[in-house]
């Protein structure tokens, strides 16, 4: 359940009428609902409460401050994977002992930071990572908080660009392996090791590949134990799914049902990672249409946004919902559409061969969930300005992010002379 429903014979997030923002603020824009954000935070910690447990919400889905600063408050931690991704959590008042640091690729001066900031730990995915964050935490004169991300080898069954969990992917370190990496890992004077880590793929509808995982890695747990390692933190990632269309995922209550028993046998403090899950269904992209045509017997809604403000469809054939933000429009005839953006790409739409209602020029539609890896994935291709992001709370909204001008689009830009 989300908070973009229709009133008064139109969509409104919250209290707010979205034409409302549009007149305001222009188009495209991302609007965010901060109740359907705190409220689906809160499910995780409800489901979650008869083990110590931090979520950690994925700063990689939404990382907004505005959005970071409401679930921070609301008690999450950040899951980052760059330094950018850090400075983000901590502009946003994130405490960073609820910071944990996962990514394939952490370079030196992103490790320094880290430790200078100090976070609880980093989620290491390589030997030589390993080696790495050592140095960087001996020069410092700290000793670094680490978890070694074991790749369990479980088929997420989703999408392959967003599948991480199978021997042939890049991440983690294989759960075979592991042990032996732990044993190096407790020998290195400047890292203290606190726990470990998976993440197997996101939008995943299914309650079993997460209980295969879980399964396999406390498995993996009592191995460490048997050769001294002791460890607090299992921080089993993120992932699950979301309704875009008809999915069915298991709610976090039902994925508890499963792993909480597994779990409770452990005393470890449970992370949890998730991104999409709190904030996919609490943001839309609303955008206005520019003309409409026919070619061919087809016809296209050339709309105000592109495959540079969202590039789920293009790029994961996503089915993102289209609505029109006035409810009469509902009881049109509803046809067969291209709904495309303006940019020079045959790629570059936002739903194709959808049957919707009828729109008219100038009219106003919202691409639903869109709150996760919409902004965060946007760019400025054909130089177009990153557009507005609004975050509402009740009968208010909040511009968390005005839409870029002309000047930012070539800032840091000079001609050479
Ligand atoms: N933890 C780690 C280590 C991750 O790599 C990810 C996502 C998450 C947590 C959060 O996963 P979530 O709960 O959001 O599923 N751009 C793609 C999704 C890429 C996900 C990458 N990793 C999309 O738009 O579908």
């Amino acid at each position: 359940m989300h908070d973009f429903q229709y009133k008064e014979g139109t969509l409104h997030c919250e209290a707010v009428p979205l034409e409302k923002i549009a007149r305001e603020v222009g188009t495209p824009f991302y609007c965010y609902s901060q109740h359907t954000l705190v409220r689906h935070y809160k499910v995780y910690e409800e489901a979650f409460k008869d083990v110590k447990s931090l979520v950690c919400f994925a700063v990689k889905s939404n990382s907004n401050i505005g959005v970071l600063h409401e679930l921070v408050k609301a008690g999450a931690g950040c899951d980052i994977v760059s330094g950018g991704e850090l400075f983000r959590a901590l502009k946003a008042g994130c405490d960073p002992r609820k910071i944990v640091y996962a990514g394939v690729g952490k370079t030196e001066e992103e490790i320094e930071f880290a430790l200078k900031s100090g976070v609880l730990m980093f989620n290491a995915e390589s030997s030589q990572e390993l080696f790495a964050i050592d140095v960087v935490a001996g020069r410092m004169g700290k000793k670094a908080g680490v978890a070694l991300r074991v790749n369990p080898d479980v088929d997420p069954q989703t999408h392959p660009y967003i599948s991480t969990g199978l021997k042939k992917n890049k991440f983690g370190i294989s759960i075979d392996a592991a042990v032996e990496e732990y044993q190096l890992a407790s020998k290195m004077k400047n890292l203290e090791i606190i726990g470990v880590h998976q993440h197997i793929g996101s939008q995943i509808t299914q309650v079993r590949p997460f209980v295969d995982a879980v399964e396999r890695l406390l498995a993996f747990v009592d191995k460490l134990r048997a050769v001294d390692i002791h460890i607090k933190y299992i921080d089993i990632g993120g992932g699950l799914g979301i309704t875009y269309k008809d999915e069915a995922p298991p709610l976090p209550s039902e994925l508890a049902k499963e792993i909480v028993p597994m779990l409770k046998k452990h005393d470890c403090t449970i992370i949890f990672e998730p991104g999409r899950n709190i904030v996919g269904n609490a943001g839309v992209l609303v955008t206005r249409v520019v003309y409409t045509k026919m070619n061919e017997g087809k016809t296209f809604y050339i709309v105000d946004a592109g495959m540079n403000d969202l590039v789920r469809p293009t790029l994961y054939q996503a089915h993102q919902a289209i609505q029109p933000i006035d409810q009469a429009a509902m009881g049109r005839t509803k046809l067969e559409v291209d709904v495309v953006g303006p940019i020079c790409e045959s790629g570059d739409f936002l739903a194709k061969d959808r049957v919707v209602p009828e729109f008219k020029k100038g009219e106003l539609m919202a691409v639903m969930s869109a709150g996760a890896y919409g902004f965060t994935m946007a760019s400025n291709y054909n130089s177009r300005r990153r557009v507005a992001e609004v975050l509402v709370m009740g009968d208010k909204y909040h511009t968390v992010r005005q839409r870029e001008t002309w000047d930012d689009l070539i800032r840091g830009e000079k001609v050479a002379s």
